[in-house]
């Protein structure tokens, strides 16, 4: 059989499923919204709802609404007020957001390499990484696929270090029993529109512990704890403006009671390709963490070249042209990587806050090729299907056989 990226037959012309669950119910909420005339939560009612559903929904006491993913993290920060100079542990595989909510509070992202089974960090090089100035841990569940945080919370207590889970790709995750974002003291996660869950843009940060929580929505409304108070402003702590609006508070609760029917069908969606796809050489399917459930927001294959014939781009290429959405990595390389990090020029022409006398002298981040190793192979040899909740058994069927096909005649 010809491969289509050989000029053979495609194994599917029909599209495979997209889209998001957006419509009638986010429709009526926000002409509530509209028709209130008031879209500022100061004097709303939908961001308080939106942000106690969430928090009830998570079992948790505390959620605070904001801007993005990214916001939620940079609250979550600035909840555990840091130094200036204090490090934070992350993930080598992430969005730029979980490193832009640790620079922004003047702190130093330090990163610990990966598990090469679950592309999540791997709570031995945690322990590597940890140093004096250590202040917190921010694991990423990535993909969907949950931290191993028995071990992680161990180093944490051991060392006395807040934990902040990003939890922006992995709604619906559980560790153990658990939902990811609460096994932590602070987890946070992202409605931007490529996740589970959509306002367009949006951010949720949850925590159980009361003096965080008041905290961490002082820190997002500019440090103004009492937004119907009449008489004068109190201003308690430094903060950011990251009020998330009534309008997109109305689209957030229209989502959340699709939340769980979404997550689950992600799950069985990848679980069941994962089934379909064992035993391919020169293929690895997601390995879920064990003890965890696994909401596949990307569904990452590992490709080993010398054993397939071929590289990830070229079987992304050739999955493409077999007609399954496919793409090579995901980021093109580990964050610190980047150019803004790798120079460690983050403000003005300085390179602060890395040379600081917060953070003193002796301290290294080595930023460069060789940081973690785990990190930047995977990253080469990953390859990136994507399933949903609209997936039926024919749609992960053909997914397979499209795999199964670039796979047997990768060196043809
Ligand atoms: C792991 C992770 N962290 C942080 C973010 C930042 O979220 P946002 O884009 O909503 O600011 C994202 C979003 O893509 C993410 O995937």
């Amino acid at each position: 059989m010809k491969l289509a990226i050989h000029g053979g037959e495609p194994v599917r012309t029909e599209p495979f499923p997209s889209g998001k669950d957006i419509g009638a119910e986010e429709l009526a909420l926000v002409t509530e919204v509209i028709e209130s005339k008031r879209l500022c939560l100061h004097g709303g009612e939908k961001v308080p709802l939106f942000e106690a559903r969430f928090a009830e929904h998570y079992g948790v006491r505390h959620c605070t609404a904001s801007t993005s993913g990214t916001s939620a993290l940079h609250v979550a920060v600035g909840g555990i007020n840091p130094n200036p100079g204090d490090e934070i542990i992350t993930a080598p595989i992430t969005d730029m957001g979980t490193i832009v909510a640790i620079l922004a509070q003047n702190c130093i992202p330090v990163f610990a390499d990966i598990d090469p089974d679950t592309y999540n960090v791997s709570p031995a090089s945690i322990s590597e990484r940890i140093t004096d100035r250590t202040a917190a841990i921010m694991p990423v569940h990535l993909f969907g696929n949950p931290c191993d945080m028995d071990a992680i919370m161990r180093i944490a207590r051991e060392h006395n270090l807040h934990v902040i889970e990003d939890t922006s790709q992995s709604y619906g995750t559980m560790y153990r029993g658990r939902r990811a974002g609460t096994i932590g003291d602070i987890g946070s996660f992202s409605l931007q529109q490529s996740k589970h869950i959509t306002t367009g843009d949006g951010g949720l940060t949850i925590t159980d512990d009361d003096a965080l929580g008041e905290r961490i929505h002082l820190f997002a409304n500019k440090g103004w704890p009492n937004y119907s108070a009449l008489g004068a402003r109190e201003y308690r702590i430094f903060g950011f403006c990251y009020r998330m609006t009534e309008l997109t508070a109305a689209v957030g609760l229209a989502q959340l009671p699709k939340l769980d029917r979404i997550t689950a069908g992600f799950n069985w969606a990848g679980d069941l390709l994962t089934e379909k796809l064992q035993g391919i050489p020169g293929i690895q399917p997601p390995i879920t963490t064990p003890g965890g459930v696994h909401t596949y927001w990307h569904y990452a294959l590992r490709v080993d070249e010398q054993e397939l014939g071929m590289s990830n781009v070229e079987f992304a290429r050739a999955c493409v042209a077999e007609g399954a959405p496919c793409g090579a990595g995901y980021i093109g390389c580990p964050i610190y990587m980047y150019e803004a990090l790798r120079k460690k020029n983050i403000y003005g022409d300085t390179l602060f806050p890395f040379d600081s006398k917060e953070y003193g002298s002796g301290h290294e981040v080595p930023y460069e090729e060789g940081y973690c190793p785990e990190a930047e192979r995977a990253l080469n040899e990953m390859a990136s299907l994507h399933v949903n909740q609209y997936f039926t058994e024919k749609d992960i069927q053909d997914m397979a056989d499209i795999v199964h096909k670039v796979a047997e005649h990768a060196r043809d």
